[in-house]
């Protein structure tokens, strides 16, 4: 990914900062992954800002009488780092990947910001929304010695500037998700090669060895490979009992690559064939799958999105006996149908109403516990002008399909 795309991240931070402010971005720290660079775990606003993946640093964005600077802070040459986990990187590499090319070390962080606060009181930190007062994070303990040290500074909340911008995808944003979904799709394909009876976690390797050798950079979530009634637990995650012949086995799985997700959920037929009952209940979901796509355009919301979904299941399951009165759709659907999608799995968002450039999740399910059936079908769409594009209609779907492709693969 290149700089260009940061430096547009940047400026629409800017253009929500109020006039004599700064933000203070930190990529944060996360105990034993400083020591095996996770870097992947960094602060996702902090990245978004920089194209960075290193701990520790941190990104300062000022507004000063309208006019903004931006600066970086970070680690200089480290020999024991160097033979440990990798140097870090040089100032020149940290202006190659973010654009920002006043790059200072850190050890002038503390006095370099008391000196910036004296231009101004405004001081946006990205708070971690939590509900835990006592236990504060690198933030919220920042925010508490400057308020003792200088009690006039007014701290603002500015992780919904944030959420505003990364709401609305860039044109590199959209192709970086199209290339995880893409490798999503390769992990897919070779689970469905080795379909067969084995335990949940043997056939979640599958997925593992192609999106590794596909170069994917790390998980979008814990894998789910939940067989028969485990698919009826939304987020099942030990996937450790044995899929048996006769079962579906539900699949919601996606990748990150350069931090961006892909969110994909398939359910297969452990023997190959579906039964005549589980193809029932499948083309339901994949209709209903059908039906909110057709709805979702700007101005829609989620929440509307899974009303329709909703009510379409009404009709459909009171149609084939499954339910008598509307309210018993919940018994077998207990979730909600689009959440977005970017730099996490379930992204930040700030908007109600659906906006062209959003990327969201379609993905409604049905969960029989008492025929041990769990059954979701989930795409990622691009919310354009008019309507919704999928991401991933590569991704194999129909029944036909899916049959076909265990036959012919079968090893
Ligand atoms: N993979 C989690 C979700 O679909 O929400
Ligand atoms: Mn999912
Ligand atoms: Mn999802």
């Amino acid at each position: 990914m290149n700089q260009e795309l940061f430096k547009k991240n940047r400026k629409k931070i800017f253009d929500q900062m109020i006039d004599n402010s700064i933000f203070v971005i930190f990529s944060r720290k996360n105990g034993d992954d400083d020591i095996f660079k996770q870097s992947y775990n960094v602060n996702r606003n902090y990245f978004y800002v920089s194209g960075v993946l290193e701990y520790e640093n941190i990104v300062v964005l000022t507004k000063i009488n309208n006019k903004t600077t931006e600066m970086i802070f970070i680690n200089p040459y480290d020999e024991f780092k160097a033979k440990w986990v990798g140097a870090p990187k040089s100032k020149e590499e940290i202006t190659e990947l973010s654009g920002i090319t006043d790059v200072r070390y850190l050890d002038k962080f503390n006095s370099n910001l008391l000196s910036l606060l004296s231009y101004c009181n405004n001081l946006y930190l990205d708070f971690i929304p939590t509900e835990i007062d006592s236990n504060l994070d690198e933030d919220r303990l920042f925010a508490k010695n400057i308020k003792e040290k200088m009690p006039w500074i007014n701290i603002l909340n500015g992780r919904k500037l944030f959420s505003v911008a990364r709401t609305i995808k860039e044109p590199e944003e959209i192709e970086e998700m199209k290339k995880a979904i893409e490798i999503t799709n390769k992990g897919i394909q070779n689970i469905l090669a080795h379909m067969g009876s084995m335990y949940e976690y043997q056939l979640e390797s599958y997925f593992d060895q192609a999106i590794k050798y596909y170069g994917a950079t790390g998980y979008a979530f814990p894998t789910i490979a939940a067989s028969g009634k485990n698919a009826t637990c939304l987020h099942y995650m030990e996937n450790k009992d044995i899929a048996k012949d006769g079962d579906l086995i539900l699949f919601d799985l996606g990748c990150s690559l350069n931090m961006y997700c892909s969110d994909i959920s398939r359910t297969f037929p452990v023997s190959g064939k579906f039964s005549p009952r589980q193809k029932q209940l499948y083309d339901i979901v994949l209709k209903g799958q059908e039906v909110v796509f057709n709805n979702a355009k700007p101005g829609v919301t989620t929440k509307e999105l899974n009303q329709i979904l909703v009510k379409y299941y009404e009709k459909e399951l009171k149609n084939i006996g499954l339910i008598n009165k509307p309210e018993d759709v919940f018994k077998y659907y207990y979730h909600g149908v689009s959440h977005h999608i970017g730099l996490d799995c379930h992204d930040l968002c700030e908007y109600d109403k659906l906006k062209p450039g959003s990327i969201i999740s379609n993905e409604p399910g049905l969960y029989i516990e008492e025929e041990n059936i769990g059954i979701r079908i989930e795409d990622d769409i691009l919310i354009t002008e008019t309507g919704a594009e999928w991401l991933s209609p590569q991704i194999i779907k129909t029944t036909k399909a899916i049959e076909e492709f265990i036959e012919r693969n079968r090893k």
